[in-house]
C-alpha cells in the first residue's frame, strides 16, 4: 500500500448512534464498544485501503490461523478528554511501536504508522461523543491484528486483519485485590513470548487464576519460571513494592512486558523524588519485609487499571495483610498520571498527545 492510500481512509458512518442506549455511570470494563471501528487487511503481501465503518461482527473461515495456532497479538491504550474537550492520547508512540514488536515476535506483518495513528485519530474523531470529561471517564483502545489466513497447516498466515475497537471505560478492578504468589505455573519463560502483547500469554493464565478465585484471591503475581523466587509481574499488569521509602520494579526482560504506565511510573518516580530501583525482587525479601512491618505497599500497574493497590498477598499457604498507609506513594503516583493525562496539571515530560 502505498502512502497516498494509507493516508485515504475510507469511512462508512452508522445510520443511528447507539450512544443513548449506554449508562456511563455504570459501565463494565469492556463491555460496552463505540460506533464504529477500524478496520485493514493485509493481503497479497499488501495493506489494503483502512475503512472505518459501523461496529459489527464479521466472518472469518473456520480455519483461519488465529483460531488454531493463537496467531494474535493487540495493545491497550486510552484516549481522555480534557475541559475544553480537546482529545489527548498518553504515549501513543509507545504502544505503537510495541505493537509492531509483538507482530514480529509472532512472523506478522508490521502494521504501517499511518494505518494505526491516522486510523486510530480518524475514529477518535468520529467517535469523540464516547469520550467524557473527567477524572475516571477514559475510553479503552483495543487496537489488534489477526491471522485470517485459511488452512490449518501450521505456519504463519499469508492474510491478516488489523483492527481498532473502541470502548468507554471507568475503573478496571473494583474492590480490594489480594493476590497469590505463583509456586507452580508460570506466565512466561526466557526465549518464548512474555514480552510480547499475545493473546495466548493471557488465554494461559486464565485457568491459573480461576483456581487462585477460588481461593479467595484477584490476581496472581507471577515469578520466574525456572526457580520462583523473582517476583516479575502481578496479573495483567506490571508490579511494584515498597519497602520502608523505597520503590522496586523488576527490569524488563523476554519475561516481562514493557508497560507503557510501568515505564512512566518509573520517570514519575524520580521526578517526584521518590526513592526507586529498577532490580529484581524475591519473594523471600518480600515475606521478610512483611514480617518486619517494612513492607509498606505493593501495586500493579498497566493501562486498563492504571494503578491497583494490592491489599495483600498468599505465599505458601500464609497470608500477609499490606499496611494501611497514609502517604501511599500508588496514590501520589496514580494522581498525578491521571491528573497529567486529563489534562488537569501540565505535562512536562511531553507524553500527552492531542487529537483534535
Ligand atoms: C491493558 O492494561 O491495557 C491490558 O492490555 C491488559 C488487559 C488484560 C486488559
Amino acid at each position: 500500500m502505498s502512502t497516498t492510500q494509507a493516508n485515504k481512509i475510507e469511512i462508512n458512518k452508522v445510520a443511528t448512534s447507539k450512544i443513548n442506549q449506554v449508562d456511563f455511570d455504570n459501565l463494565n470494563f469492556g463491555s460496552v464498544f463505540t460506533d464504529h471501528l477500524l478496520e485493514c487487511d493485509f493481503k497479497n503481501g499488501e495493506w489494503q485501503t483502512p475503512v472505518i465503518k459501523p461496529y459489527a461482527p464479521f466472518l472469518l473461515d473456520p480455519s483461519a490461523r488465529v483460531f488454531h495456532y493463537g496467531q494474535a497479538i493487540f495493545e491497550g491504550m486510552k484516549a481522555y478528554k480534557d475541559e475544553q474537550d480537546s482529545i489527548w492520547l498518553f504515549r501513543p508512540d509507545e504502544n505503537f511501536n510495541r505493537f509492531n514488536s509483538s507482530a514480529v515476535r509472532m512472523a506478522m506483518p508490521e502494521v504501517p504508522e499511518e494505518v494505526f495513528m491516522n486510523g486510530l485519530n480518524e475514529l477518535l474523531k468520529l467517535d469523540h461523543e464516547w469520550i467524557k470529561k473527567g477524572l475516571g471517564n477514559t475510553l479503552y483502545i483495543r487496537p489488534f491484528l489477526i491471522a485470517t489466513g485459511e488452512g490449518v497447516i501450521a505456519n504463519p498466515s499469508e492474510d491478516y486483519k488489523f483492527m481498532i475497537i473502541l470502548s468507554p471505560a471507568k475503573a478496571y478492578y473494583s474492590g480490594e485485590v489480594k493476590v497469590l504468589i505463583a509456586e507452580h505455573y508460570s506466565r512466561a519463560a526466557n526465549g518464548g513470548i512474555g514480552a510480547a502483547k499475545t493473546a495466548g500469554n493471557y488465554a494461559g493464565q486464565f485457568y491459573p487464576t480461576s483456581l487462585a478465585n477460588k481461593q479467595g484471591f484477584q490476581q496472581i503475581i507471577w515469578t520466574d519460571d525456572a526457580t520462583h523466587t523473582k517476583l516479575e509481574e502481578a496479573g495483567t499488569m506490571n508490579v511494584f513494592f515498597r519497602i520502608n521509602d523505597t520503590l522496586f520494579t523488576a527490569p524488563v526482560s523476554e519475561r516481562i512486558l514493557d508497560g507503557v504506565t510501568r515505564k512512566s511510573l518509573i520517570d514519575m518516580a524520580k521526578k517526584e523524588g521518590l526513592d526507586i530501583e529498577v532490580r529484581p525482587v524475591l519473594v523471600s525479601e518480600l515475606v521478610e519485609a512483611s514480617k518486619n512491618g517494612s513492607l509498606k505497599e505493593i501495586f500493579g500497574a498497566g493501562t486498563a487499571a492504571v494503578i491497583s493497590p494490592i491489599a495483600g498477598f498468599s505465599y505458601r499457604d500464609e497470608y500477609y495483610e499490606l499496611p494501611k498507609v497514609s502517604d501511599s506513594f500508588a496514590m501520589i503516583l496514580k494522581e498525578k498520571l491521571t491528573n497529567m493525562q486529563h489534562k488537569l496539571i501540565e505535562d512536562t515530560y511531553g507524553w500527552t498527545v492531542k487529537v483534535s
